[in-house]
């Protein structure tokens, strides 16, 4: 199984960017905790950092045929984009919506997800562990 790993806007600054939210780990290790996780599930990932919405929707165009799921924490466009919600619901791949942080905690502009309808769930709050909760829960629904 292979699962693509979308990381939208801002997450390259993981490490600096307000570590009392979104903790001190970086985007690249965290990339290498899933990598392995991924090793014990006996599956694949591959990673995609982008600032650039449409960047976003084509690596989830470009997904089909070559993944099996998708893996995101949208960043900010989780709570703007309908071109994102369109993508996941055009491809049709089983898609896990993450949040490091909790965000229904948080400002209510972050509340609202866009992209929720169209996922198969979510995770948020649980910082890096978010991302890790949600492939095992991907790739186990991937087998089922
Ligand atoms: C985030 C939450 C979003 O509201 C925010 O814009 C982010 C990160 C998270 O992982 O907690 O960039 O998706």
């Amino acid at each position: 199984i292979s699962i693509l790993v979308l990381h939208g806007p801002n997450l390259n600054l993981l490490g600096q960017r307000e570590p009392g939210i979104y903790g001190s780990l970086t985007l690249a290790e965290i990339n290498r905790s899933l990598e392995q996780e991924a090793e014990k599930l006996q599956a694949k990932v591959s990673h995609l950092q982008s600032n650039y919405e449409g960047a976003l929707v084509d690596a989830i165009h470009e997904a089909l045929g070559k993944h099996q799921g998708i893996l995101i924490n949208a960043g900010a466009y989780t709570h703007t984009s309908v071109a994102l919600r369109d993508a996941i619901a055009g491809v049709n791949l089983p898609t896990v919506e993450v949040h490091l942080s909790n965000i229904y905690r948080r400002e209510d502009f972050r509340h609202h997800s866009y992209i929720a309808p169209v996922v198969i769930g979510q995770i948020s709050g649980f910082g890096a562990q978010s991302y890790l909760l949600g492939l095992q829960a991907l790739v186990h629904y991937i087998r089922k």
